[in-house]
């Protein structure tokens, strides 16, 4: 389903700003019709300054993949929903839809919000496209984010806090595993919650078994290109979020961000060439996903076009640059933060900003923002 080269750029801005005047004139329904059948395809929304030649999607399904700037693109999806009056699917408590096991619909049968409707989901799961299809439509946009495995991997590692739970550093692990492959399932039934082995095919929904068959992991990224619109990379997220930009249709603005749930550097661990081999070989089937949305990633730029993206991202810096002057954007820590800014630990960054309603929310936790959601839809679901 990845997006072709414009329709849209095609059809002209001409053609766009007709059907929009014919919108003020006519019932819309067909034009629109008409224009959501060629919106996925059409530019315009990442570009700078052009008029947008698409309808904003808002059926948005977003896996939150764990350690890959999920958090970022997570509370840009909670933004440009909240403004935009649309609906998450989101647990009755905490921030999980399905740890252990693939969502479905019947973990969220009892929340009170049940008759609201859904337009947007982007908290963590164990991905089931048939599930999550279900709740939004046909005609919703799914995305999701990549990132090297290694350095998702020394990221959880140290996140976890896996060298007091397993009682050794990196260094010794990725020994370990790669010495006796047994081992792995003595780790990965005590990191609790996560996978760890393969977390982003985990996140995606691949059983622990399958991923030790090439064939089932081949055939399992056969079916994630089918079924996402966009897998960004972590490393680019620039030019992930103009490209993400693109495929929503949302205007660069709303991809303006913070770096949400981002580690101070002293917390990342250097790992040296050898350490990353063995856990790149222990990670094969992580990698293999790694290395083929990546590809597809680059095509995405290169049909993007590298000048206009290029301008995109320097427009996309410039705004960031701005919304934190506007905000007055400090870092801080764990300790010395509370409320709605506090961090999930403190090996994370976060910020203290002006007391502007757009500023919080761009600083604000996951389990705040989440907390918000809830509480909103509790009033809509009484009024339903
Ligand atoms: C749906 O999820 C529930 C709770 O996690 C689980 O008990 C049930 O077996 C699941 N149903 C299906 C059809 O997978
Ligand atoms: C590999 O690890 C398992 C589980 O910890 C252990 O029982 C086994 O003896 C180990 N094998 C070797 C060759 O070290």
């Amino acid at each position: 389903m990845s997006g072709g080269v414009g329709v849209g750029r095609v059809l002209g801005i001409a053609a766009a700003k007709r059907a929009r005047l014919f919108c003020y004139l006519l019932p819309c329904s067909l034009i629109l019709i008409f224009v959501a059948a060629h919106s996925r395809m059409s530019g315009g929304g990442g570009g700078g300054g052009m008029l947008p030649m698409c309808l904003p999607q808002t059926k948005v399904g977003f896996l939150k993949m764990h350690k890959c700037a999920s958090s970022t693109v997570q509370n840009i999806l909670f933004r440009y929903g909240e403004a935009h009056d649309l609906n998450f699917v989101l647990p009755s408590k905490n921030n999980y839809l399905g740890k252990e096991v693939p969502f479905n619909r019947t973990q969220i049968a009892d929340v009170p919000w049940s008759g609201i409707g859904y337009d947007i989901f982007a908290v963590h799961t164990v991905w089931n496209f048939a599930e999550v299809q279900a709740l939004l439509g046909p005609a919703a946009t799914f995305i999701s984010i990549v990132r090297d495995p290694v350095d998702l991997f020394e990221s959880l590692y140290t996140y976890a806090r896996w060298d007091q739970l397993f009682k050794m550093s990196l260094y010794r692990f990725a020994r370990a595993v790669s010495l006796n492959t047994t081992r792995s399932q003595d780790f990965l039934t005590v990191g609790a919650g996560y996978s760890g082995h393969n977390q982003m095919l985990h996140d995606f929904g691949l059983p622990e078994k399958d991923s030790y068959s090439v064939a089932k992991v081949r055939k399992k990224i056969a079916d994630i290109e089918q079924e996402f619109d966009l897998v960004m990379v972590a490393e680019d997220l620039d030019a992930s979020l103009v490209l993400l930009s693109e495929t929503l249709c949302w205007p660069l603005e709303a991809m303006v961000a913070l770096p949400v749930n981002v580690r101070f550097p002293q917390y990342k661990q250097p790992l040296d060439e050898q350490t990353r081999a063995l856990l790149r070989d222990w990670l094969w089937a992580d990698q293999m996903l790694y290395q083929h949305f990546k590809r597809l990633f680059h095509r995405r730029k290169h049909e993007f076009g590298e000048v206009r993206l290029h301008e995109a991202m320097q427009r996309l810096r410039k705004l960031n640059h701005a919304a934190r002057e506007m905000c007055g954007v400090s870092e801080t820590n764990f300790d010395n933060s509370n409320g709605v800014f506090r961090p999930s630990n403190n090996l994370v960054k976060g910020y203290e900003v002006n007391h502007v309603t757009d500023c919080i929310n761009m600083a604000r936790s996951e389990l705040s923002y989440i907390d918000i959601l809830r509480n909103k839809q509790v009033e809509k679901a009484k009024n339903v």
